[in-house]
């Protein structure tokens, strides 16, 4: 049987990380935040698929397309957790598990990041971890989907 999909869904500027502002975010490349999640996601028989845009639609269609083929999403939305609702809506709209990631801590920082509206869609997020928190999320996620057999 083929492993369970793990959509990964990554927002606007995600693609400049490692060159964008590493004191807040890191030097770690996207690719290499999307190989941490491939490799723990392997180790739980789950198979990553990752996108990245800097187009809120697009990333709408990607959620759309994952419902009824994807077992559950892990989403760093970059800047549109604080104002993206078609995101809110379209996860509102996935049966699986959502875990939403953050480089940062949201929650340190402006007053305008303190809002996220993945959060009220989310089963969990984790935030200011670094590139930690990809290997966190899809730890999280084998859980909650009892791919280890660990939770029913
Ligand atoms: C981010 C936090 C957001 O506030 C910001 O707009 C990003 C990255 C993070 O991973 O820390 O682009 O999602």
């Amino acid at each position: 049987m083929a492993e369970p999909i793990v959509l990964l869904l990554s927002g606007p500027n995600l693609n400049l990380l490692g060159e964008r502002q590493p004191e807040v975010y890191g030097t770690a490349t996207l690719d290499d935040h999307v190989a941490t999640a491939t490799t723990e996601a392997a180790r739980h028989g789950l198979a990553v698929e990752h996108l990245q845009s800097n187009h809120e639609g697009e990333l709408v269609e990607a959620i759309h397309g994952a419902r009824g083929r994807v077992a559950a999403i892990v989403v760093n939305a970059g800047a549109l957790t604080h104002y993206g609702w078609s995101l809110h809506d379209a996860l509102a709209a996935f049966e699986g598990p959502v875990l939403e990631v953050h480089l940062s801590n949201p929650g340190g920082r402006e007053p305008w990041r303190h809002t996220s509206v993945i959060a009220p869609v989310a089963s969990g997020t984790i935030a200011g971890l670094g590139g930690d928190g990809y290997r966190l999320a899809l730890d999280a996620v084998a859980r909650l989907l009892g791919a280890d057999g660990v939770l029913g």
